[in-house]
């Protein structure tokens, strides 16, 4: 599930959307659970004139912050760290104490995260961004089709994987239906753009995947 491919195919997606909105004007770029994605790092091309906010949980994000130092890697200007746990504190609040600017028009990523959250607590942040970010912002993250968590509707593989990170301590509780997703969007003040499935994203970028879903919204 936690593939290679799945990693690079949602960043690659991810990218190319981000430079595509870049082009129209976004200038703040907030990775919401950054983990080690080394985008500010390795993207110094794009850099120039966009700030860019990483929000993780603190104890990843001290991990994080510790690894660059070590590394003596140096942290370029427009790179903002924010420490935040999702199913505590509210996204709003948290950019509020940084530079973040919410009359800026804005793209916010969501990879490999929402899957550890409760629906509602996907729901909320989903919520705050389209009330923090001017009309036009964009937001891509990926989900599980919900179906995965039915034991009927799933492989032993897929049931082995889920049983490992809960018995590891990180339970995957989240999928949404995608056929529902436009109208769950809708009620949140986001409209889905694109949203791509298995056969989509495989024909796009790689192949093999299973239940993997990437969605674009945009604040209304
Ligand atoms: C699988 S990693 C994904 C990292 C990166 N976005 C990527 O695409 O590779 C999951 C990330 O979600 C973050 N995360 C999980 N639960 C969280 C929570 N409750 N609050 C904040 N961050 C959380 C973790 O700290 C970690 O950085």
């Amino acid at each position: 599930m936690n593939s290679r491919s799945n990693l690079l195919s949602r960043s690659r997606y991810t990218e190319e959307t981000l430079e595509a909105a870049i082009k129209q004007g976004t200038q703040q770029y907030v990775i919401l659970g950054a983990g080690l994605d080394t985008f500010a790092f390795r993207r110094s091309d794009i850099l120039v004139n966009l700030q860019v906010f990483e929000i993780d949980h603190p104890n990843t994000q001290n991990f994080k912050t510790q690894r660059i130092k070590e590394l003596g890697w140096a942290v370029p200007t427009q790179l903002n760290f924010i420490p935040m746990d999702f199913t505590q504190e509210s996204l709003a609040a948290a950019l509020k104490k940084s530079s973040y600017n919410p009359q800026v028009k804005s793209f916010f990523s969501w990879l490999g995260v929402t899957m550890y959250l409760t629906r509602e607590e996907v729901f909320a942040t989903l919520r705050t961004i389209a009330t923090i970010a001017p009309t036009g912002s964009r937001i891509v993250f990926d989900y599980f089709d919900i179906d995965i968590f039915d034991a009927q509707k799933t492989d032993t593989q897929i049931q082995e994987e889920l049983a490992q990170v809960q018995a590891a301590g990180e339970p995957m509780k989240t999928g949404f239906d995608p056929s529902m997703l436009a109208s769950d969007l809708a009620n949140l003040g986001l409209h889905l753009h694109e949203n791509l499935n298995q056969a989509e994203i495989q024909r796009r970028y790689l192949q093999g995947r299973k239940y993997a879903h990437i969605a674009q919204a945009v604040v209304k």
